[in-house]
């Protein structure tokens, strides 16, 4: 059959639609998984419990345990051997958020349209409700009986250098601090990028695929994949900070102008930031070509993020 290109996006509808479904079905599933690991308010501490459960249940997108849903469902394995290491890496995400909020650091007071963690309760809660989603997420990957315990050291190892330092997001969330108020170069920018939100986009997509035993091709193609839509998210976030308005992104726009912080619309203008995740995009989808599976989700997932107006 010739396709032509009305039947190619019809094709596109047909499977952004189902994307949708598929997403907002795996999301009631995270946040079911995330309600059991997490301990219940009545358990003491109560306090840093009730922060926890703010701020995990507050209604983010669940992006990256999506990420490692769907790259897994990609190459064939089912959802129960996947759903604890993507609730990890969720509340090693939402760790982050409640660190990046701080006064100390982006200093805001609104997230997930509701207050930030330290707003609601208090600093040092926030702080040891971020230190105990860490811990809690390494816990969970280490007691997954539904894999060998090799493949736990294996999502382990990963997950703890992209949360981390050198390569991971807490280099980059010092880097992103140490940006501020200053000029910074295009591939200075791209770290930072790179460090504190493709890192963890990427061992989210690592993870799906370490779990489904991938060849190593295939898991470079993920990795490339995961790396470009990592800097995609970024480019969209730092957009959407400019466009958007708090109702949409469930927090306080403009902030990075603010804060002078180092973003591709800062540096580059609106539309060559625009221009750049166009590119971006077309660099995930390329990685994605390269598989040799049905990979119609993670390929609507690259449009989906592009587009995306929260
Ligand atoms: C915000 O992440 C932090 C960035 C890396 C830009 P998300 O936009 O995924 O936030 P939630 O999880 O949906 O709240
Ligand atoms: C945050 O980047 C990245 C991490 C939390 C690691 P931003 O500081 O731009 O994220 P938002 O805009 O506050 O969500
Ligand atoms: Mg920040
Ligand atoms: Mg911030
Ligand atoms: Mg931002």
């Amino acid at each position: 059959m010739t396709t032509s290109p009305e039947t190619i996006h019809a094709l596109d509808i047909a499977t952004h639609m189902e994307l949708r479904q598929f997403l907002s079905d795996a999301r009631s599933r995270i946040d079911a998984k995330l309600d059991r690991l997490l301990p219940r308010e009545s358990v003491e501490p109560v306090k840093l419990h009730a922060a926890i459960r703010w701020s995990v249940f507050a209604g983010g997108k669940r992006f990256r345990p999506l990420l490692t849903l769907a790259v897994g469902e990609t190459f064939g394995i089912v959802e129960d051997k996947l759903l604890p290491t993507a609730c990890a890496l969720e509340l090693i995400h939402t760790y982050s958020l409640i660190h990046d909020d701080l006064p100390s650091m982006d200093n805001d007071d609104l997230r997930r349209g509701r207050a930030t963690c330290h707003i609601q309760f208090d600093e040092a809660t926030a702080i040891l409700a971020g230190d105990a989603l860490q811990t809690l997420a390494f816990k969970i990957v280490s007691e997954d009986k539904t894999l060998s315990a090799e493949k736990r050291l294996r999502l382990i190892a990963d997950i703890s250098s992209a949360a981390g330092t050198p390569q991971g997001m807490v280099a980059g969330q010092a880097l992103d601090l140490d940006a501020e108020s200053r000029n910074v170069s295009a591939e200075e920018l791209e770290q930072i990028h790179r460090l504190k939100t493709a890192a963890l986009i990427i061992t989210s997509a690592r993870c799906g695929a370490i779990i489904a035993d991938v060849t190593e091709s295939d898991l470079e193609a993920v990795t490339e994949y995961a790396a470009q839509l990592g800097l995609l998210f970024q480019i969209t976030d730092d957009l959407l900070d400019i466009t958007a308005t708090a109702e949409a992104i469930g927090k306080t726009p403009g902030k990075d102008r603010r804060s002078e912080k180092a973003t591709y619309p800062h540096l580059h203008g609106i539309d060559a930031a625009r221009d750049l995740a166009l590119t971006v995009h077309a660099r995930a989808r390329a990685a994605v070509n390269q598989i040799e599976r049905s990979t119609q989700h993670l390929s609507a997932i690259a449009d989906y993020i592009l587009n995306r107006t929260a």
